[in-house]
């Protein structure tokens, strides 16, 4: 899977894009990231990429013809879809990373600034943010697209299984886990998980999956109980 990304600042990607899974995804050639500077578009002798707002008013305004031109010279055909990010878009959940996942290249477009000229938006095929917060630019939200998609590419996780269980996966938030030692300071690990019975082991960590959801996300626990007998065929 590869993406491309238009930013201002392709510094900021170096030293993410290095660690953990994700650098191992790029080593091993499992994903691609090409980072494209949006200044290297830009048409004026300033090679200017934000202007002051239309109607007046404070910030700044990212240009929109050193994005398009960009977004033109940068997109592989219809092949490549391109995601705008960006706080007005649809909040990324883990189906979104499941659409994106399925794609066979990205192009992640960055703001800044106080936005974008509205007129980027007819050249983009998708707007996604990450959460109900301002941020100063995209790069972290497409830093976070990339990291999500990544675990769902076949080879990057461990085993195809953790990405299974993952809390979202089914829905759900996931299970609690423990690990060495059995004891810390009179805490315990719950005894079932010393058992050796698997079948109360996944019964138990069925039971907490749900707990925990109702009780921390009520509303992820309607929508995915209401998921769960769809899938069943009891809706
Ligand atoms: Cl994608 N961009 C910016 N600038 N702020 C955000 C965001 C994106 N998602 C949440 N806040």
């Amino acid at each position: 899977m590869k993406f491309d990304i238009l930013t201002i600042f392709p510094d900021f990607f170096h030293s993410p894009l290095k660690q953990g899974l994700v650098g191992k995804a790029i080593e091993r050639g499992l994903l691609e990231v090409a980072l494209h500077n949006t200044r290297e578009y830009a048409c004026d002798r300033h090679k200017s990429t934000d202007d002051a707002p239309y109607g007046g008013g404070a910030g700044m305004v990212m240009k929109v013809e050193p994005i398009v031109k960009g977004i033109e010279a940068i997109r592989d055909g219809a092949d490549e879809k391109v995601i705008l990010a960006t706080p007005q878009g649809a909040p990324l959940r883990q189906e979104t990373v499941r659409e994106i996942a399925g794609f066979k290249k990205v192009l992640i477009v960055c703001g800044r600034y106080e936005g974008v000229d509205e007129r980027v938006r007819a050249f983009v095929d998708m707007e996604v943010s990450i959460g109900d917060y301002v941020l100063m630019g995209g790069e972290i939200p497409a830093l976070i697209i990339i990291e999500a998609v990544a675990r769902l590419i076949p080879g990057v996780l461990g085993s195809a299984l953790s990405a299974e269980q993952d809390s979202f996966s089914n829905g759900f938030l996931e299970f609690p886990h423990y690990t060495r030692p059995e004891d810390f300071r009179n805490m315990r690990v719950p005894p079932v998980l010393l058992s050796g019975d698997h079948g109360a082991i996944e019964e138990w960590r069925r039971r907490e999956s749900r707990e925990r959801t109702l009780h921390r996300r009520p509303d992820l626990y309607e929508a995915a109980l209401k998921e769960e007998k769809k899938d069943k065929g009891c809706l």
